[in-house]
């Protein structure tokens, strides 16, 4: 796949993040220009390791549109892969989004946007291609959706482009949290996997790294409408079963499988909020949501997805080195 040209500098918002770091890592070795909005320095030099000489880093917070907007001066696209805790969706992720479409509007910069499935119409007997009709059915999914048609009426003017890479569940070097943890890190201490997943039914789980690249892909080609959506594949075994134990085998551990019961989180439920937001997308957990890749393979025609060994090993090595990315 040839480099795409970047001519001018792209802000990564989130390069700390599962996303945001692996698009950063895509980026650079596509050889474009990163800066990158971060909120504590230390930790963004942390995350980036040696990565970190190459980025332009600009302390900030992305809730400050002033923040944003000084960081995006001169940048073609904005990457934004802000994301915090489920309760803090409500207050968070509207206003960022707020910023970052007010900053690439007075750069007439394209804004690149982490999409996932909360805010689609469920429908689990056929992969969703992007013309699949919305259809939110928690509370979360109708902000996603909202956050979505922001961006997408930003369009409308003409001085502002939209690509959203849509894809299911991440795991990856670069990804940390309560779902992927306890099946690398159980997998790395020889116990149990835990999972909230049906283990009986398939469940996709997108390599952040291949997402990352599709997206840096996307990014250098001019193809595309103004408010751009393309969906990205991840890994599909026959039940999630089958990947938690290929996780297991390649960590050399036992195939022991646990799934977490949801009478459990809906009492951590009582006390956590956390947990509380996790039991809404408990339809995700129990039933097979995929989705249509033939937009990025038509695009993108010499697009290779990582094999899952290879992409179980790369992660279960990032975990060796780095339990935790703080
Ligand atoms: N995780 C998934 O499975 C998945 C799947 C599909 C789509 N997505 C979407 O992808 C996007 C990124 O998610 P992720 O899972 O990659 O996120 P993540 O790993 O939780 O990282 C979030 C990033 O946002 C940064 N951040 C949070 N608040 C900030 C603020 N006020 N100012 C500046 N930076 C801030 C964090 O920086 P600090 O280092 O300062 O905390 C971190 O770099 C989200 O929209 C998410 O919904 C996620």
């Amino acid at each position: 796949m040839p480099a795409p040209s970047f001519t001018r500098p792209i802000l990564v918002l989130g390069a700390t993040g599962g996303f945001g770091l692996a698009v950063t890592r895509a980026l650079l070795a596509a050889g474009a220009r990163v800066r990158a909005l971060v909120r504590d320095e230390a930790r963004a030099r942390r995350a980036l390791g040696e990565d970190a000489s190459r980025v332009a880093l600009r302390v900030g917070d992305a809730l400050q549109a002033e923040a944003v907007s000084r960081a995006a001066e001169g940048c073609s696209h904005l990457v934004h892969a802000i994301n915090v805790p489920y309760p803090e969706w409500d207050t968070v992720m509207e206003r960022v989004t707020t910023n970052v479409i007010a900053a690439a509007r007075a750069q007439g910069a394209t804004i690149v946007f982490a999409g996932n499935v909360y805010n689609l119409a469920p429908r689990y007997d056929v992969p969703l291609t992007e013309s699949h009709p919305e259809g939110p059915i928690t509370h979360k999914g109708t902000l996603r959706m909202r956050m979505e048609h922001a961006l997408r009426d930003a369009t409308q003017a003409g001085d502002v482009r939209v690509l959203v890479v849509r894809a299911n569940d991440y795991f990856g070097p670069t990804v940390r949290n309560g779902g992927v943890d306890p099946m690398f890190l159980n997998a790395l201490a020889g116990k149990a996997l835990l999972t909230l997943t049906d283990p009986t039914r398939a469940h996709e789980m997108a390599y952040v790294p291949d997402v990352a690249r599709a997206t840096v892909a996307l990014m250098g080609l001019a193809d595309g409408p103004a408010f751009d959506v393309v969906h990205v594949r991840g890994f599909v075994t026959p039940t999630s079963r089958d990947f938690l134990e290929a996780v297991a085998r390649a960590a050399g551990a036992p195939a022991r499988v646990r799934r977490l019961p949801w009478w459990l989180i809906r009492v951590g439920g009582l006390f956590n909020g956390m947990a509380r937001e996790v039991v809404e997308m408990r339809y995700l957990y129990e039933n097979t949501l995929l989705l249509d890749d033939a937009t990025l393979r038509r695009r993108v025609p010499d697009f290779t997805y990582t094999p899952l060994e290879q992409a179980l090993r790369e992660t279960l090595e990032s975990y060796r080195h780095h339990a935790s990315r703080a």
